[in-house]
């Protein structure tokens, strides 16, 4: 059985103080919560936010990581350097690292090895843009970035998958429940070839793209969705309405 998992991502959002506070007044509400809780933050404030946390059923968790030990890569954060902090989960290959920051999926994979050679959890971002759903070539493009991003991967179980439409994130247009379960479906026949069915089976896999308080329990009750990464509602409280969907 995988257990729900539901974490936010705060993106470039969100102070030391601002974010202190928030998780303040969410950590009561999510307390009893019957799925795994995280919320992955901006790496300025995993320090604050993990004493915020503390105590506490809400894991801090980053919005990257580099494939390094150390050296000469400026702006880049270690796995050591979150680990310092407990941080157990990094996000990985979120469609505005590969828009924005020429994230590829040979560097996805370097960052998801390097995460899972350090005990963090990687949470492995997917999903194909607009002009190619329309296009029909979902599934080539889903292909491509598990085929690559998680190569040399050697116990699949150990990672989250996210899939996000990038047509669904931050517009408001959540894909359908039929429509994230079919993709997720899709996902997770791939892992299958990939790795084996069985392997598959234990991998917990999000959905995220505008998903809200209004959305969350018919996209939670499919079968093949086991949570969600949550952007925009995981700055305010509506992420407890999300985290006890099933309340
Ligand atoms: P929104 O929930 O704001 O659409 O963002 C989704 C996302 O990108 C989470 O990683």
């Amino acid at each position: 059985m995988r257990k729900a998992f539901i974490a936010g991502n705060w993106k470039m959002n969100m102070t030391a103080a601002s974010g202190a506070a928030l998780i303040k007044e969410l950590a009561p509400l999510v307390a009893d919560a019957s799925c795994d809780v995280a919320l992955c933050v901006p790496a300025i404030l995993i320090p604050a936010m993990t004493e915020a946390a503390k105590g506490t059923n809400i894991k801090i968790g980053a919005e990257n990581i580099h494939w390094a030990a150390s050296g000469a890569y400026t702006g880049e954060i270690s796995a050591e350097m979150l680990k310092e902090y407990g941080v157990e989960y990094a996000i990985i290959g979120h469609s505005e690292r590969r828009q924005y920051f020429g994230e590829t999926d040979e560097t996805v994979n370097k960052r998801t090895l390097t995460a899972l050679a350090n005990g963090i959890t990687p949470i492995v971002c997917v999903g194909e843009l607009l002009e190619e759903r329309e296009a029909g070539v979902t599934e080539k493009v889903l292909d491509k970035q598990l085929e690559i991003g998680l190569k040399d991967v050697e116990d699949v179980s150990k990672i989250v998958i996210a899939y996000e439409p990038v047509w669904a994130i931050g517009t408001g247009k959540t894909a359908t429940d039929e429509q994230a379960q079919e993709t997720i479906a899709y996902i997770r026949k791939k892992l299958g070839e990939l790795f084996c069915p069985k392997c598959a089976e234990k991998v917990v896999i999000q959905y995220g793209g505008s998903m809200n308080a209004k959305n969350c329990k018919g996209l939670m009750a499919q079968p093949d969705i086991d949570g969600g990464l949550i952007g925009g509602a995981s700055l305010k409280l509506d992420f407890a309405t999300i985290v006890n969907y099933d309340k």
